[in-house]
Order: C-alpha cells, then structure tokens, then sequence
C-alpha cells in the first residue's frame, strides 16, 4: 500500500512562548522538525512528505528543509488555526495514489522505527490507529473550582500520542464530519471513533513525548547529550 508522512508543524508553539517557530527551535543544534523527520527516513518515508508551516514562515521551512535534506522532495502546505484546520490542509495535499497517511507531531522528535511500524500495520488492519501508552499516574476529573469529581479506572487510560495512521478515506471522512458538526479535536484518531468505527491502540514509549513547555524542552536536550533516545532507557 501506499504510504504518505503528514507532519503538522505549524503551531505558535505558546506554551513553550519562544520567539522562533517550535518546530525550528535548535535541539542539540538540529531544529526539531528535522529530528523528528530523521525518525521517518530509514523507512523510507521521507519522500513527499506533507509539512504544515504557519502561514507566514513557508519560505523559512523551506529553506531549513532544503539546507537538511538536499534531495528529497516536500510538499510544505499552509497550516490553519487549530491543529485540526492544518491536518485538513495537509490531506487535501496528498498524492492521489495514498492509501494509507500516516500523521506524526513535529513536537515528537524521540518516536521509535518499531512505534512507526506498528501504527502503519495497524492501520492496515483495522482502518486507524493511534499510538498510545498507558497512564502510570493515576488520573482525577476535577470540577471548575479544582474540587474532586471522579477517578477513572486507571487500568483502562492511556496516553495519547502519535503517530496517528490511517487508510486515507477514513480519516477524510472523519475529518469532514468533524467539519460538519463544527467539532474541534485535538487529536485525528478521535474523530474517526467519534464516527463510530474503530481505532487500533499501538503502544508507544515514554520517550515519544510532546515537547510542549521549557521544561519538556531542557528534558529533551538531556537526552541528547546523553546521546539520544536510543541511550536512554525508558
Ligand atoms: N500544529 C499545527 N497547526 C496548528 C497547531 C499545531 O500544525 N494550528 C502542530 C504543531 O506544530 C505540533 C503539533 O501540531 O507539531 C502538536 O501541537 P502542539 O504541541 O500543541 O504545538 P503548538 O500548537 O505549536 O503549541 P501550543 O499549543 O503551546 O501553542
Ligand atoms: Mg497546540
């Protein structure tokens, strides 16, 4: 089948409220986004390659891509306002013989080659998946005044991460839906089970977190002097 890489990488970054686009911020001297491609390369994926930027840095993208990866070839695509607007963007840039989209956060420099794998087989099989791993802290629902309202059974939580990888007409469609009913999502995997079909649950690692705050980001310059995720033990 054929498979397409999707990175969303046009976020603001806030919560890590830095001047340079989070996706280009310099991690052990290599902007993020091209880290995070580097996870794709030895399988193969990085050859058209869907890239979301903000709208006002396409050129910038380009040229730190071009600088990285002299021959490979990227579609760069305007992103939107929510995460959700630059996936749609970035679907409808998709070559027309993709089946299967396979939609990876530019925030998650540390994904595995076997995390990858999993998530594409899996969405072989099933239509979605999502990679995840399980909660290890127990997890409160709280009300607006920070009072206690329940605790969920923590043996059913996970985590969400990504990639999240699909057959390309079941995320369009979950996509349009969403689109319909004027519903925001943070994530693709839920709108394809908010349309009521199935999403595959592939176990992640503890490495593949979202560099989302300052201190996500010092934990992940860490793990590259200590030489990469592959040296850590999770
Ligand atoms: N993203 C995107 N388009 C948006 C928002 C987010 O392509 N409008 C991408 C980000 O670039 C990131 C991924 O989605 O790779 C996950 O988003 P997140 O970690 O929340 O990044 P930001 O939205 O940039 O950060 P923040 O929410 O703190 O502003
Ligand atoms: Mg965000």
């Amino acid at each position: 089948m054929n498979v397409q890489l999707l990175i969303p990488a046009a976020g603001a970054g806030r919560r890590m409220g830095a001047e340079t686009p989070k996706a280009l911020l310099a991690l052990g001297g290599v902007p993020m986004l091209i880290r995070t491609l580097e996870c794709f390369q030895t399988i193969g994926l990085l050859e058209e390659a869907v890239i979301t930027a903000p709208h006002d840095r396409l050129d910038l993208f380009n040229d730190v891509l071009q600088q990285f990866f002299t021959h490979s070839a990227f579609r760069i695509v305007e992103g939107g306002a929510e995460r959700q607007d630059s996936v749609s963007n970035g679907l409808s840039a998709l070559e027309p013989a993709t089946e299967i989209v396979i939609i990876h956060d530019a925030a998650r420099p540390f994904v595995s080659a076997d995390s990858i794998q999993a998530s594409i087989d899996a969405a072989r099989d099933c239509g979605a998946a999502t990679v995840a791993i399980p909660v290890v802290d127990t997890i409160l629902q709280g009300d607006e005044n920070a009072y206690l309202v329940s605790t969920p059974d923590r043996r059913q939580l996970w985590a969400c991460q990504t990639p999240q990888t699909f057959r390309v007409d079941v995320i369009r469609r979950a996509h349009t839906l969403a689109q319909k009913e004027g519903y925001t999502g943070t994530d693709d995997a839920s709108l394809v089970r908010r349309m009521g079909e199935p999403v595959k649950l592939v176990m992640g690692t503890p490495l593949n977190f979202k560099v989302t705050t300052p201190s996500d980001y010092a934990l992940a310059e860490m793990i590259l002097e200590k030489g990469g995720p592959e040296c850590v033990s999770a």
